[in-house]
């Protein structure tokens, strides 16, 4: 019985894996194992024999079997230790980080302001980015011999030869969408149209894509007060400020009688910029009462009608908004630019107007007496 112990106790340390160990317990204490067979042999034995054997025999098997069970759990931990060698992972090292998209500044301003507007009650329109010169120029009282109707700053879609379709332009400014909104809606009404925009120009503060927003109120008795104070409610809102003050200034524009460039009380010091207060003017945006002809290429009858309109640049707003003057150009006016993490606006500089830029402020009395009841 020694011999077997130590025999089997001694196949089972050297056991090379889980196979060679399933065939050891067979051949031991399976039904027909060495050890197995010596138990039956039990029954041959006198009683005394028995009472020695029996026990010795049982304590043997529980050894072998416990010796099985010890080295197959060796084995798995040795089979797993081999795994974690080879399939080691450090956990130590950084991550990799996933890039995540963000709404693009530009996309984010477009949304802020028309959620501004859209407490004011502004519904949001849509015109198409190819225009025809009739919707871009004509239907908004730019005359035919207007330089802005050069190719020099539009860009005008190719045309073959008998194509007799009337030209068609990459527009220039989001106003077309006026006429079009007018003709859809009819007064009284309320839009602002958000979009792209484009013209032949490119150099350090001019990129020939940018984007404007325009706005157009029609309705009966409106005037400059109406839009000064609409355009002071967007501006307290836009740059969250308790207090804004706008300032209009005599312009021109075909589309509109009286125009008026508004300018925004502010202040610039070491670069930065405070909304609402200082001895600084910033133009924001072109607007005035629009233009009877106007009125009438939109279908609406100027005789009834009064309206408003104005239209932002985006690009400009968005980096006031979100940048930080950080250079100058050539004349020595302060370039807002937006900070070097957002990709893309690096050169797209603002002017920063210079107080004695503008001309003395041109009463509000002024433009009403002027256009009217
Ligand atoms: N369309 C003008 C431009 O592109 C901006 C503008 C000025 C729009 C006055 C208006 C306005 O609606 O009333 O420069």
């Amino acid at each position: 019985m020694d011999d077997l112990r130590e025999k089997y106790l001694g196949l089972i340390a050297g056991a090379a894996d889980e196979t060679a160990l399933e065939e050891l317990r067979v051949s031991a204490v399976g039904k027909k194992g060495e050890i197995s067979l010596k138990m039956r042999e039990l029954g041959k034995m006198t009683p005394e024999e028995r009472q020695i054997a029996g026990p010795a025999l049982n304590a043997l098997k529980d050894e072998i079997n416990s010796a099985l069970s010890a080295k197959k759990s060796a084995l798995a931990d040795a089979a797993l230790d081999e795994r974690l060698k080879t399939e080691w992972l450090d956990v130590t090292l950084p991550g990799r980080p996933r890039r995540q998209g963000t709404i693009h500044p530009v996309s984010q301003v477009m949304e802020e302001i028309t959620a501004i507007f859209a407490d004011m009650g502004f519904s949001v329109a849509e015109g198409p980015q190819i225009e025809s010169d009739w919707y871009n120029f004509d239907a908004l009282n730019i005359p035919a011999e207007h330089p802005t109707r050069t190719e020099m700053d539009t860009f005008y879609m190719a045309q073959k030869p008998g194509d007799n379709r009337p030209p068609h332009v990459l527009r220039t400014h989001t106003s077309p969408v006026q006429i079009r909104a007018m003709q859809d809606q009819g007064a009284p009404l309320r839009v602002i149209a958000p979009g792209r925009v484009y013209r032949s120009d490119y150099d350090q503060t001019h990129t020939p894509m940018f984007h404007q927003l325009e706005g157009l109120a029609v309705d009966r008795d409106l005037s400059m007060a109406n839009l000064k104070w609409c355009l002071e409610e967007f501006v307290r809102a836009f740059f969250e400020v308790e207090q804004a003050e706008l300032r209009f200034r005599a312009s021109h524009f075909p589309f509109t009688e009286p125009s008026a460039e508004v300018d925004l009380r502010c202040s610039w010091s070491q670069g930065q910029l405070k909304v609402g207060e200082g001895d600084d003017w910033m133009e924001i945006l072109g607007s005035g009462m629009v233009h009877p002809n106007v009125l009438e290429a939109g279908n609406i009858d100027p005789g009834q009608w009064q309206g408003f309109a104005f239209g932002i640049g985006i690009d400009r707003i968005a980096i006031l908004q979100h940048g930080d003057p950080v250079d100058a150009d050539s004349e020595g006016e302060a370039l807002p630019l937006i900070g070097v993490d957002v990709p893309g606006f690096q050169n797209l500089g603002v002017h920063h107007a210079r107080a004695e830029d503008f001309h003395p402020i041109v009463a509000l009395a002024h433009f009403q007496l002027a256009i009217g009841p």
